[in-house]
């Protein structure tokens, strides 16, 4: 067996409303810990546990040396805007210029179940902004125009292809 553990575009997981978290408890700091290790491991910037297969309100992004976890996470607020490239762990090879708010003001939980509210400007506002759209079925790919869309769309087609007759 080589199948990836991260789920890849267009997995229909991805584009599912996740279930908000309601039990805090040693399962969900496993699941937690395990997402972090697995962000190091495929050295991404963030991940959404939809992109392991867990359709649940659980982010994890890390930035600066400070691990985020972010559990029901919601903006509250958001100000200004940016462009700025971005990429994915669930599109592979895929760098797009996206815009996003400039700063966000985000609610959420962490594992012990404790809110609190998090202000993020710049990259850590775009991180975020990307791992809660993941929390609402909402991909990078959405912010593009249709044309840029279909243009990732075959990208990601025709890696594939080449990535078999490899
Ligand atoms: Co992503």
């Amino acid at each position: 067996m080589n199948e990836s553990i991260i789920r890849y575009y267009p997995d229909p997981i991805l584009r599912k409303e996740t279930e908000k978290v309601e039990v805090f408890d040693e399962k969900l700091a496993d699941l937690v810990a395990r997402m972090r290790d697995l962000m190091f491991q495929y050295d991404g910037v963030g991940l959404a546990a939809p992109q392991i297969g867990e359709s649940r309100k659980i982010a994890v992004v890390y930035y600066e040396e400070k691990l985020h976890v972010l559990i029901n996470p919601v903006v509250k607020e958001s100000h200004g805007r940016q462009i700025g490239e971005e990429g994915c762990l669930s599109f592979p090879g895929i760098y797009e210029d996206i815009e996003r708010p400039s700063k966000v003001l985000v609610q959420a939980q962490n594992e012990k179940g404790e809110s609190f509210t998090a202000e993020a400007s710049d990259f850590l506002a775009r991180a975020f902004s990307h791992e809660i759209d993941h929390l609402n079925g909402k991909l990078m790919i959405d912010h593009l125009s249709p044309m840029k869309r279909e243009m990732v769309k075959r990208k990601l087609k025709k890696n594939k292809k080449d990535d078999r007759s490899r």
